[in-house]
């Protein structure tokens, strides 16, 4: 998980509320049941803790982000929220299931989180994920490794911070870790941005400030404008820019 990345909740809960609306599907995938203990891993500002909540379930949301969870603990207060790194935690008790949406791309380290996932499991527990996959924002990481090499001579690969497996080697690796992979699905799901004319910039504002912080406030401007018209021929239609998001969904048992 790169230290780079600076969440701000309020950013999370408007601008980029897609987040967690495209979570909801992942919801009925998981089924929670009353009286389940279930983990969601990377939670953000709550929302999906919470519905999983609301099904009778008891949830520990854990983020990275200190930002995230004070955010997430002053709207859902009788909620359980904790920071913790989701590529080294463990659990005093032992959860039902494990949930995790869009934020295993920011866990580079897979094997090491995959390895803390199964450990808080009780036996027969469940992994119910959904993040990035192969080729996911291909489009934007092009443009952004074009504008940082060529424009700037910054090696934009040393500052990528995520982590996108095909499907192949994801399920390879829980394998090796012990679980029983029962499903692995990867598609496409175009995405709209907000923000219009400005979507890509804005999107490389909430999302990609890792590539730029050796650049000026000028010089980032600038890359920025750069990376949105290099995208524009392929991203932009129906007056939106549309992120070419790639998504991995795995369910798999311990
Ligand atoms: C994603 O949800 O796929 C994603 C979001 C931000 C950065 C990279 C990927």
């Amino acid at each position: 998980m790169s230290s780079a990345q600076v969440w701000k909740p309020e950013d999370y809960d408007n601008q980029i509320s897609f987040v967690s609306a495209y979570g909801k599907g992942l919801i009925e995938l998981l089924a929670p049941r009353s009286g389940e203990q279930i983990l969601d891993l990377g939670c953000g500002t709550g929302d999906l803790a919470k519905e999983i909540s609301d099904a009778g379930a008891f949830v520990v949301g854990m983020d990275y982000s200190q930002e995230m969870i004070s955010k997430a603990q002053e709207k859902y207060p009788s909620l359980h929220f904790i920071t913790g790194n989701g590529e080294n935690f463990s659990l005093d008790t032992p959860v039902d299931a494990v949930f995790s949406n869009a934020a295993l791309h920011w866990m580079t380290n897979a094997k090491d989180t995959l390895a803390s996932v199964y450990q808080a499991l009780k036996p027969e527990g469940r992994f119910v994920a959904e993040f990035g996959g192969k080729g996911n924002i291909a489009a934007i990481v092009n443009a952004i490794e074009e504008v940082l090499s060529s424009d700037y001579n910054i090696d934009p690969k040393a500052s990528n911070p995520w982590y996108f497996p095909s499907i192949g080697e994801y399920t390879f690796l829980l394998e090796k870790i012990g679980f029983r992979v029962t499903l692995a699905h990867h598609f496409d799901r175009p995405t709209r941005l907000h923000g219009g004319k400005n979507g890509i910039k804005e999107w490389l504002h909430h999302f990609g400030q890792c590539f730029f912080t050796e650049l000026t406030r000028e010089d980032q401007h600038e890359a920025f404008e750069k990376i949105s018209q290099l995208t524009e021929q392929s991203l932009w239609k129906d007056d939106a820019f549309w992120a070419d998001y790639k998504r991995l969904r795995v369910v798999a048992y311990k």
